[in-house]
C-alpha cells in the first residue's frame, strides 16, 4: 500500500506502519582496545605510552612493513600481473606453501595429499571458516572448549557460527603462569568428542605458553578425551624467533595421531595486519576424504565473500617460494622476535632497578607480543590517571609498544603503582 507524505509516517489508514525500522537496536559497547587507542590519541602528554595495540612498532614507536614484503611487491609489480578473481579457495601456490610453513615439509598428510588448505581472511576469517565447517559438519558434541582466557573473538566467532561455548581453566593469577594442573583436570571432564581450542604459540592475551613436556601432556590427555584439536596459530615465528620452534605443539600433536584443524595468520609474521591473509586446513584420513571436505569448504566461502582477496596472498607466496626472501623473512621475523624478547628483559631488569621487590619473573617467562603483567584494574586506572600509560583494564600490555626509550619511563610508572 503507498501512504502520501514524507518518511517516517506515523500511520495509515487501516495497517500500523513502522515508524523506525531500527529504534529497538540498542547501542553496543565499543571495543576496549579501540577506546584505550582513542584515550591515547587525546593525551598531550610527550612522556605517554601506548600498550594496548596488537601490532609490531620497532624500537622508534613506529610501525614496520618488513624488507622481504616491500621486495615481493616490487617482484610482483614488475609481473604486471592482471586482478582477476582468485579460486574461491585462494591461490593455490599460498595454501601448499601455509601448510608446509605450518605443519614441516616432511609431514605425511601433506605427502599423501589427506588435506584440505584454503585461503583466508587473516586469522579472524581462517578461523572463522572452521567455525563454520565444524558446525556445519563436525560429528561430535557442537561445543568448542576455549582456554580461561583467551583471545575475545574466539567465543564471538564461534557463537556467530552456531557453536556452544565453554572454558577450561588456563591462566594461574596467583603464578602470572599456566596453571598446568587445572587444565588437565578441567580437560579431563570435558565431555567425549567435543572440539578444544589450542593457541599453537604466544597464548594472547596471556603470553603463557605451556612448556614442551606440558604439551605432550596435553596431547595424550586431549587424546585419552577423544577431543579435537582446534589450533589457532597467530604468531608463528614471532614468538620464539624461530617458525619451527613455534610450530611444536602442532607438529606435535599431529605425530602424537590428531587430525587437527589450524588456523593460520600472516598479519604478525609478516607484518601484513591490513592485507588480510591467512590460511584455514584440515587434515583428513585420505585424498578423497579431503576432497570432499575442500568442496564443502568453497560452498562456505562462497557464501561468505566468494573469492579470498589477491595482493597479500600474493606477497606471501613470493616470499615462501623464494629461497632468498624467504631466508630474508626467517631473519626478519626473528628480529622482532628478538625486540619483544629483550625489551621483556630490559623491562624486568628496570623493575628491579626502580627497588621493586615483588617478582617480576613472569614478563620473561611469557612470550609473544602479549604480557599479563598482574596489575589490578586500580592499579591500571592509576598507571593511566598519573602516568599516562595506557592499556586494557585486564593489565594486559602489548610488548611492542615498548622500546629501548620508553622502557625507563614504564618500569618507573609501574613500579609506583605496585610497590
Ligand atoms: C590469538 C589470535 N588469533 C587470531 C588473531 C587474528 O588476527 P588477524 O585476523 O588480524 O590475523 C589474533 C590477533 O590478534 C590473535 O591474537
Amino acid at each position: 500500500m503507498h501512504c502520501a507524505g514524507t518518511w517516517p509516517v506515523a500511520a495509515c489508514t487501516d495497517i500500523t506502519v513502522i515508524i523506525s525500522w531500527w529504534s529497538h537496536v540498542e547501542t553496543a559497547p565499543p571495543d576496549a582496545i579501540l577506546g584505550v587507542t582513542e584515550a591515547f590519541k587525546k593525551c598531550t602528554d610527550p612522556r605517554k605510552v601506548n600498550l594496548s595495540v596488537g601490532a609490531y612498532r620497532d624500537d622508534n614507536g613506529k610501525p614496520y612493513v618488513l624488507n622481504c614484503v616491500l621486495k615481493a611487491e616490487e617482484k610482483l609489480a614488475s609481473e604486471n600481473q592482471d586482478k582477476e578473481y582468485a579460486p574461491i579457495s585462494g591461490i593455490p601456490e599460498f595454501c601448499s606453501q601455509s601448510i608446509r610453513l605450518a605443519l614441516g615439509e616432511d609431514n605425511a598428510y601433506i605427502k599423501n595429499g589427506a588435506y584440505a588448505t584454503v585461503q583466508g581472511i587473516s586469522g579472524t576469517g581462517s578461523l572463522t571458516i572452521g567455525a563454520r565447517f565444524l558446525s556445519a559438519f563436525f560429528p561430535g558434541v557442537k561445543c568448542v572448549w576455549l582456554p580461561t582466557p583467551s583471545w575475545a573473538n574466539h567465543a564471538a566467532i564461534f557463537k556467530h557460527s552456531g557453536v556452544e561455548v565453554k572454558q577450561y581453566r588456563y591462566y594461574d593469577p596467583k603464578t602470572c603462569g599456566f596453571n598446568f594442573e587445572g587444565a588437565i583436570e578441567d580437560i579431563k571432564n570435558i565431555p567425549e568428542k567435543s572440539i578444544i581450542l589450542l593457541h599453537a604459540c604466544a597464548h594472547n592475551p596471556t603470553g603463557v605458553d605451556p612448556k614442551p613436556e606440558q604439551w605432550k601432556e596435553l596431547s595424550q590427555v586431549i587424546k585419552s578425551r577423544n577431543l579435537f584439536p582446534y589450533f589457532d596459530m597467530a604468531y608463528q615465528g614471532f614468538a620464539s624467533g624461530d617458525i619451527a620452534r613455534d610450530a611444536l605443539a602442532v607438529r606435535l600433536f599431529i605425530e602424537d595421531g590428531h587430525k587437527i584443524a589450524l588456523a593460520q595468520s600472516y598479519a604478525k609474521n609478516m607484518g601484513l595486519y591490513g592485507e588480510r591473509v591467512g590460511a584455514f586446513s584440515i587434515l583428513a584420513d585420505n585424498k578423497d576424504e579431503a576432497a570432499c571436505i575442500m568442496a564443502q569448504l568453497k560452498i562456505i566461502i562462497r557464501a561468505m565473500y566468494s573469492n579470498p582477496p589477491i595482493h597479500g596472498a600474493r606477497i606471501v607466496t613470493k616470499i615462501l617460494s623464494d629461497p632468498t626472501l624467504k631466508a630474508e623473512w626467517f631473519k626478519e621475523v626473528k628480529g622482532m622476535a628478538d625486540r619483544i624478547i629483550s625489551v621483556r628483559s630490559k623491562l624486568r631488569d628496570n623493575l628491579k632497578q626502580e627497588g621493586s621487590q615483588r617478582d617480576w619473573s613472569h614478563i620473561t617467562d611469557q612470550i609473544g607480543m602479549f604480557c599479563f603483567t598482574g596489575l589490578t584494574q586500580p592499579q591500571v586506572e592509576k598507571l593511566t590517571k598519573e602516568y599516562n600509560v595506557f592499556l586494557t583494564k585486564d593489565g594486559r600490555i602489548s610488548m611492542a609498544g615498548v622500546t629501548s626509550k620508553n622502557v625507563d619511563y614504564l618500569a618507573h610508572a609501574v613500579h609506583q603503582v605496585t610497590k
